[in-house]
C-alpha cells in the first residue's frame, strides 16, 4: 500500500537520500524496497529526473516520494542546470546522493557545492570498463568474471573510492542482454547495503580506499 510504504519519510531522525535517475528506476526501485524492509535506515526526500520521461518518477510518486523533474535541456549550461539541482537537493534537506542511472556527469563545482557523500552504482567491477555501456564492454572483452562497483563520485568519471563490489559470472552462452540482467540482480542487492553504510557514518577516506571506522 503507497500510504504504509511512504510511513519511513515521516521520521525525520533519519538520513535523508536524494536518487538521481534518467530511466527505468530499477535501482531506485530497490532502494525503496530495502528501506520499506528496514534494510536501509533512510528517507528518500527528494527522487530528481533529468528526463520527463524516466518511467522511475512513476515509482517514486506511486510510493509517496517526492518526484520531480529538472530537465537539463531547459537550462542554457551545466553550471545552471547543477544550481537547480543543489538548490533542490537542498530544500529537501539532502545529506547523501544516490546517481541510479543519472546520465550526467556531475561537474567538481556541484559535488563541492552539495558538499556531502555522493554515489553511484556502475556495472562493471572498477576500475575495469568504465563509461556507458560497461556490460557490454565486459561482454565484448571476454572477461570471465563481470560484476558491480558502487563507488563515491569524485571529479574522476567512475574512479572514485569503492563502496562495495559483487562479481558475477561470464557464461559462454551469454549476451550482453543475460550479463547485463546478471549483474543488475548484483545491483539491486548491494546499493541499499553500500548506501546503508555511507548513510549510517562511521567510515573514512585513506588515500584512494574507503575504510570502516573511524
Ligand atoms: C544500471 O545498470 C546502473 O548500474 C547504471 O545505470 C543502470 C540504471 O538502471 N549506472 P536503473 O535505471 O536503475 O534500472
Amino acid at each position: 500500500m503507497p500510504i504504509e510504504r511512504n510511513l519511513p519519510a515521516t521520521d525525520t531522525s533519519l538520513p535523508v537520500l536524494g536518487v538521481l535517475i534518467s530511466g527505468r528506476g530499477s535501482n531506485l526501485r530497490a532502494l525503496m524496497t530495502a528501506i520499506d524492509e528496514g534494510r536501509l535506515r533512510a528517507r528518500i526526500g527528494v527522487v530528481i529526473s533529468n528526463r520527463p520521461d524516466a518511467a522511475g518518477l512513476a515509482h517514486a510518486s506511486s510510493a509517496g516520494v517526492p518526484a520531480v523533474v529538472i530537465d537539463h535541456k531547459a537550462f542554457g549550461g551545466r553550471a545552471d542546470f547543477e544550481d537547480a539541482l543543489v538548490a533542490r537537493l537542498g530544500e529537501a534537506g539532502v545529506q547523501v546522493v544516490c546517481l541510479a542511472g543519472f546520465m550526467r556527469i556531475l561537474s567538481p563545482v556541484f559535488l563541492e557545492r552539495f558538499g556531502g557523500p555522493v554515489l553511484n552504482v556502475h556495472p562493471s567491477l572498477l576500475p575495469s570498463f568504465v563509461g556507458v555501456d560497461a556490460q557490454r564492454q565486459a561482454w565484448e572483452h571476454g572477461v570471465k568474471v563481470a560484476g558491480v562497483t558502487v563507488h563515491l563520485v569524485t571529479p574522476e568519471l567512475d574512479a572514485g573510492p569503492i563502496v562495495a563490489q559483487a562479481a558475477v559470472p561470464v557464461l559462454d552462452d551469454d549476451t550482453p542482454e543475460t550479463l547485463a540482467a546478471r549483474i543488475l540482480v548484483e545491483e539491486h542487492r548491494i546499493y541499499p547495503a553500500a548506501v546503508a553504510l555511507v548513510a549510517a557514518g562511521g567510515w573514512r577516506i585513506e588515500g584512494r580506499r574507503f575504510v570502516r571506522g573511524r
